[in-house]
């Protein structure tokens, strides 16, 4: 007997998938559009072979012991991690698999997008349109930053981060990157590998593309906002506590930086109020991979995770087998 627990309903396709394999002897889906309760999530795990998981729904010790000895794979609908313990997963023999790929163009896209949209101010000229505020074309009206012959600093030269590099090209942009070591990609995308402080120095937009760990936490604090350009720009779309968000609002009032374009935030779905009153902010609500066709994409990729691990084969986006890398 199976039993595999779906967290949260997904795009229509994937999960009708998982229940027609025959594999599934009990299907426990929560169709409610909300994350379920910590208590919802420890009860309807219990006896679960695999769990497929969403990036608001916490992975650890209590959930691993919650869903019993018999639990075998942790699938989580996301390529980030950073809401599972898997050190504690592989200590209980548990797989975890991720949904690397699938997302990466349209999260480059989406960069791409609050990039542009900060920098040359469209949300800001959209609000004034819609309160009727456009009197008449003016040279000195509603300036923004080109971008042209700028730097943009990739932070973490990944998938995501590398396609983001490769776009910069169409725009004429110039790349460098801060990541532990040398990347083999960064020849194909034209970007120079640099110190982390270098690259806060020298970009004139900074976005950032590595995962949330302990050590990449507050990554961007006030003294790194403060090491930034005050014309540059600010572009998150990947965890948001990788920056210190209090500190964020202090270096945008004081000028520090330019502006910023978030689709995440410390404590979603909150954020600090500071942000929402300022025109130099464009605000997204996660998301990076939120298209039909990807997030179709990523329930096909965590339930196919699922069903290797029913039909025996290793689940092919597990991360802790051994060699296994996270993909992002
Ligand atoms: C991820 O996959 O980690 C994104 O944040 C959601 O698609």
């Amino acid at each position: 007997m199976s039993a595999v627990l779906v967290t949260r309903a997904l795009p229509p396709g994937p999960v009708e998938r998982l229940a027609a394999s025959g594999l599934v002897t009990d299907l426990r889906l929560h169709r409610d559009d909300r994350p379920m309760s910590r208590a919802e999530l420890l009860a309807a795990a219990a006896g679960c072979r695999a769990l497929l998981t969403q990036l608001v729904d916490r992975v650890d010790e209590e959930l691993l012991a919650a869903a019993g000895p018999g639990l075998a794979l942790v699938a989580n609908y996301a390529v980030g991690l950073d809401n599972v313990d898997v050190a504690a997963c592989t200590a209980r023999g548990v797989l975890v698999s991720n949904t690397p790929g699938v997302l990466t163009e349209a999260t480059a896209d989406l960069t791409w997008a609050l990039l542009l949209a900060v920098t040359r101010r469209v949300v800001e000229g959209d609000r004034l349109m819609r309160r009727g505020g456009y009197r008449s074309w003016s040279p000195t009206f509603l300036l923004g930053h080109g971008v042209t012959g700028k730097t943009l600093g990739v932070v973490g030269l990944g998938r995501i981060g590398a396609a983001v590099a490769r776009r910069a090209r169409a725009f004429g942009m110039k790349v460098v990157y801060a990541s532990p070591a040398p990347k083999p990609v960064a020849a194909e995308v034209a970007a120079e590998h640099v110190a982390l402080e270098r690259l806060l120095g020298e970009a004139d937009v900074v976005s950032l593309h590595c995962p949330l760990r302990p050590d990449t936490r507050h990554l961007i604090d006030a003294a790194r906002l403060q090491a930034m350009k005050p014309t540059a720009f600010l572009i998150n779309t990947a965890r948001g506590p990788l920056v210190d968000e209090p500190a964020l609002v202090r270096a945008l009032e004081a000028g520090w930086i330019a502006g910023a374009g978030l689709d995440v935030t410390e404590r979603e779905p909150l954020f600090e109020p500071g942000l929402a009153a300022r025109d130099d902010v464009v605000l997204l609500p996660h998301v990076g991979s939120a298209t039909h066709e990807v997030r179709t994409a990523m329930g096909d990729l965590a339930v196919d995770n699922v069903l290797d691990l029913l039909e025996g084969r290793p689940p092919r986006t597990c991360v802790n087998l051994p060699g296994a890398r996270d993909g992002r």
